[in-house]
């Protein structure tokens, strides 16, 4: 299917989009990650963008090509993330979290490569807790007055309605995507719930392409209503 085809539901709205893991440095060649490949925020980049959106891509370390008229920020770690993200949000219509940012990050990060002693004693690393990007953005004037639609993405091992609602609620979000993690990680499918103050609704596996429209098609709707 071609874009030209897309209904342009998203005609003159800016969506911003995270998108991929985070790496939390620990020294300079060392540092944690995760498993997000970012397929499912560049494919939600894509068809908002097919949609008709001005769209904005902040992206953690991922191998993938930027989406078609899409304008990509690259970053790193979760601290760069929130900075980019929080950039952009004052001119944005929807904010769209799909990173999986590093829950927490090394409490403190050598400049210089940490050697092993002689002794044979293994680091201990301390962490410390990365800001809440998604909850940030939500509890900002402009989501709170309704001028900005904010989405957040779940992904868990198990109860993942009940664990999806709990965040809706602790996060201030009108709508929450829930995914059942880490299986969906790196695939090309996906499966989704959605997730709102009304209920539960089962978009039923298919690609992360035909889910993200279906996800910018969601969007569309609760906005113009
Ligand atoms: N999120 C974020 N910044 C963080 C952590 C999470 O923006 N520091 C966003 C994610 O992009 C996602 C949503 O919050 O849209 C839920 O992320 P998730 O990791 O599932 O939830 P957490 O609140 O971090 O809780 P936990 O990992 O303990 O399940
Ligand atoms: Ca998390």
């Amino acid at each position: 299917v071609v874009a030209f085809f897309q209904p342009k539901l998203l005609a003159g709205k800016r969506v911003l989009v995270t998108a991929g893991p985070t790496f939390e440095a620990l020294d300079p060649i060392r540092g944690i990650t995760n498993h997000s490949s970012g397929k499912m925020g560049f494919a939600l980049a894509r068809a908002a963008r097919e949609a008709g959106a001005d769209v904005t891509l902040v992206a953690g370390p991922v191998h993938l090509p930027t989406p078609r008229g899409v304008t990509r920020i690259d970053v790193k770690s979760a601290r760069e993330m929130l900075q980019a993200t929080l950039g952009e949000e004052p001119r944005a219509d929807v904010f769209v979290a799909t990173a999986a940012v590093a829950d927490w990050r090394p409490a403190a990060q050598s400049e210089q490569k940490i050697k092993k002693p002689a002794s044979g004693a293994a680091p201990v690393v301390a962490f410390t807790e990365n800001p809440d990007i998604l909850q940030t953005v939500a509890q900002g004037a402009r989501a709170r007055s309704g001028a900005l639609f904010c989405v957040g993405f779940a992904a868990e091992t198990h109860d993942l309605a009940a664990h999806a609602r709990a965040k809706l609620v602790r996060k201030g979000i009108p709508l929450i995507v829930g995914n059942i993690g880490p299986l969906t990680f790196g695939l090309d499918d996906n499966q989704m719930l959605l997730v709102d103050a009304q209920g539960v609704r089962e978009l039923p596996r298919a690609s992360k392409t035909v889910l993200a429209r279906q996800l910018v098609a969601e969007i569309a709707r609760r906005i113009a209503g």
